[in-house]
């Protein structure tokens, strides 16, 4: 009990530290662009995975999923790009409408929803190819083949993924030439290449040192004026540092959601209170 309560003054702290100076202010606006979750139910192998999910992710902000390991955060995050469709004996009912449209409707194209959602994996998952046909890569699969233009798009999200300084003189180079962090920003860069609405990631920046941690989240920051930005973070203290908008999951279960100052400050739930104080983990 004395050691959940030192955590609890020790997380108290932190938590105090981290919200300090940062810009708050959550008001949700209420565009077409939020993503709108329904009664979202998901099951695997017949396990009732999510349960009767509600919810609105902002657009132009990042979202932060937390919850102890195993609670569905990863699931959730699947189930808005539909990669849960490749979850062997998934059953997915409910809705996820983003820009006006059903993503589980029955005449949604798949190729289509992904692109509207980039997603960065917990590793980097580089092409083995050049460095240049990364970038390029989802532009030619959706048609686009003229070289001055592939060169500008590759330029300027290379630039975006703030790797063009690094790369500029070996594009044509492996991409497995680069560093672990260089790889997950040629990937974060791969995603923006096809214009996507929003950026998902599931704890990606837990395969990197931490000055490329840094350099990951600073680019989440910056992002999110054009992008909505949902992450799954390995660490209380990365959600911290950067999530606007917090969501907090247990056995499948929103358990709540609120700005990060609401949360983090004052959570109304005893199950948020305990896993903010490190009880559980
Ligand atoms: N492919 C799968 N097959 C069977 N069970 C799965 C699969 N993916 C996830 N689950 C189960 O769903 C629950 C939530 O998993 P997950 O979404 O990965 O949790 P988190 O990301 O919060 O750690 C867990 O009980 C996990 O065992
Ligand atoms: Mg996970």
């Amino acid at each position: 009990m004395e050691n959940t309560n030192n955590n609890a003054s020790f997380f108290n702290t932190v938590i105090n530290h981290q919200m300090q100076n940062r810009p708050v202010g959550d008001s949700m606006n209420d565009n077409d662009s939020n993503i709108q979750i329904s009664h979202l139910n998901v099951s695997i192998n017949n396990n009732h995975i999510l349960k009767d999910i509600n919810l609105v992710i902002p657009d132009n902000k990042i979202t932060c999923i937390i919850g102890p390991s195993g609670c569905g955060k990863s699931t959730l995050l699947k189930s808005i790009n539909r990669l849960i469709d490749d979850v062997d004996n998934s059953v997915v009912t409910g809705e996820i409408i983003l820009e006006g449209e059903n993503i589980y409707g029955k005449n949604t194209e798949l190729t289509h929803i992904r692109k509207k959602m980039g997603l960065l994996s917990q590793r980097p998952t580089p092409l083995p190819m050049s460095i240049y046909d990364n970038v390029a890569f989802g532009c030619r699969i959706h048609g686009i083949h003229g070289r001055k233009k592939l060169n500008a798009i590759v330029e300027e999200n290379l630039r975006n993924a703030d790797l063009w300084d690094e790369v500029k003189d070996r594009l044509h180079n492996s991409a497995s030439s680069l560093s672990v962090g260089q790889q997950q920003r040629l990937c974060l860069a791969r995603g923006l290449a096809v214009e996507p609405r929003f950026i998902l990631g599931d704890e990606s920046t837990s395969a990197l040192d931490p000055i490329s941690s840094r350099n990951i989240e600073n680019l989440f920051l910056r992002l999110k004026d054009k992008y909505g930005i949902v992450l799954v973070t390995h660490t209380l203290r990365q959600a911290l540092r950067i999530a606007d908008h917090v969501i907090f999951i247990y056995l499948g279960e929103i358990i709540e959601v609120g700005s990060a100052e609401e949360v983090f400050k004052n959570p109304q739930h005893e199950l948020t209170k305990q896993y903010l104080s490190g009880a559980f983990s």
